[in-house]
């Protein structure tokens, strides 16, 4: 432990190098090792991912700073042992204060404003989608401001499949996502922070209202298995999401992007069958495609994206693999659990 300014006392974690050219040992290589200090700001650190994630940074000796709006969140963070901070992502600043004030060397965005279990409607991602443009333009600068090495941001991989006949409201989601990443990977071409995206998959987990909600769905036969689905939606187990974010607080390059996805891209209807199976629950109906198109456009429209994407970038960059490797991996437990 060291002391770093005056009242802040700071973890350090070593880290190893290999420099070459003039200074280098007789090998030709010289293995240094040097000390970073990391204090990441979590924007968004109360939420779905933000509790683990910092829960994640502080086991791993890391010191947090966690930005929620609401002082009642203060004691829970404080017990995770994080430092919270109030403040709204949207009043820049205030943001640049409480960022600054932090001395962070990492920030990580996980903001997001979506309902707590799914998003029946498209109105429902309007919120979101200012923070992913505003948010992330005021987080960036207070990042900036304060001198940060890198900023991590979490979107959302599954926008990266919406097409023009999507409505509106989802293109907007997508043009939201893209928002973001482009601020963030344009301040790092440009050399002024050093940016990492995360593209997650859908995110499910034991205790996570939207995964509770989609099982409870399943169990009460409200889900159907469409007929014919082409949908390959990624997944992503929170828990991995969460030691993929901790990989990618030094690991890749400035600029790179990553898949945070499990291995096995699955249809909606595939997850609602196994899923019922799992549960316990009676076979789902069997539905036309033309169906929830009709009855419910935005989640029919979502759900019916195809996506194949891989993990393999961050695996071989990061190391990282998924604890969780597919999707009935994870829901399996999660749906025997809810049937009992
Ligand atoms: N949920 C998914 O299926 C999913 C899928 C893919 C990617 N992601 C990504 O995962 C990340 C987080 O998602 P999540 O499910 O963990 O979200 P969440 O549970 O809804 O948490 C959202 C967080 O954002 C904070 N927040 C919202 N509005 C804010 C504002 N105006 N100012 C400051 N803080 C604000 C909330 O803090 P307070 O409420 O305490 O103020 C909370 O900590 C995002 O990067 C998202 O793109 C999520």
């Amino acid at each position: 432990m060291t002391q770093f300014r005056q009242g802040c006392s700071l973890k350090l974690f070593p880290i190893f190098s290999v420099t070459s050219g003039m200074a280098a040992s007789s090998t030709g290589h010289e293995r240094r090792s040097r000390y970073a200090i990391v204090r990441v700001f979590v924007a968004g650190g109360s939420g779905t991912i933000g509790v683990p994630l910092v829960t994640a940074l502080i086991n791993a000796g890391h010191q947090v700073t966690a930005l929620t709006r609401s002082s009642d969140k203060h004691k829970m963070l404080r017990m995770l042992g994080a430092d919270p901070v109030v403040g709204d992502a949207l009043d820049a600043a205030t943001l640049r204060n409480v960022v600054e004030a932090a001395f962070p060397t990492h920030v990580i965005h996980q903001l997001t404003a979506l309902p707590k279990d799914g998003v029946p409607r498209g109105s429902d991602l309007e919120a979101t989608n200012r923070l992913r443009i505003v948010g992330t333009r005021n987080l960036l600068d207070a990042a900036i401001a304060a001198g940060v090495s890198r900023v991590i941001a979490g979107s959302f991989a599954l926008m990266h499949g919406v097409d023009t006949h999507a409505p509106a409201s989802l293109r907007a989601a997508a043009a939201a996502v893209e928002s973001m990443e482009s601020q963030v990977l344009d301040a790092s071409n440009a050399g002024t922070i050093a940016g990492v995206v995360l593209r997650y998959g859908l995110l499910y987990g034991p205790g996570n209202p939207a995964t509770v909600k989609l099982i409870e769905m399943i169990r009460k036969r409200r889900l159907p298995v469409i007929h014919g689905d082409r949908s390959l939606l990624p997944w992503i187990h929170i828990t991995d999401a969460v030691s993929a974010t901790l990989a990618a607080l030094d690991g890749g390059p400035a600029g790179s992007v990553y898949n945070v996805v499990d291995n096995w891209p699955v249809s909606i209807s595939n997850v609602v069958r196994v899923v019922a199976m799992y549960a316990g629950a009676k076979h789902p109906f069997v539905v036309p495609a033309w169906l929830p198109r009709l009855v419910t456009p935005f989640a029919a429209s979502m759900m019916s994206i195809r996506l194949p994407v891989s993990n393999r970038k961050i695996r071989a960059e990061l190391g990282w693999g998924p604890a969780f490797p597919t999707w009935r991996d994870g829901f399996a437990p999660i749906a025997q659990g809810l049937a009992r």
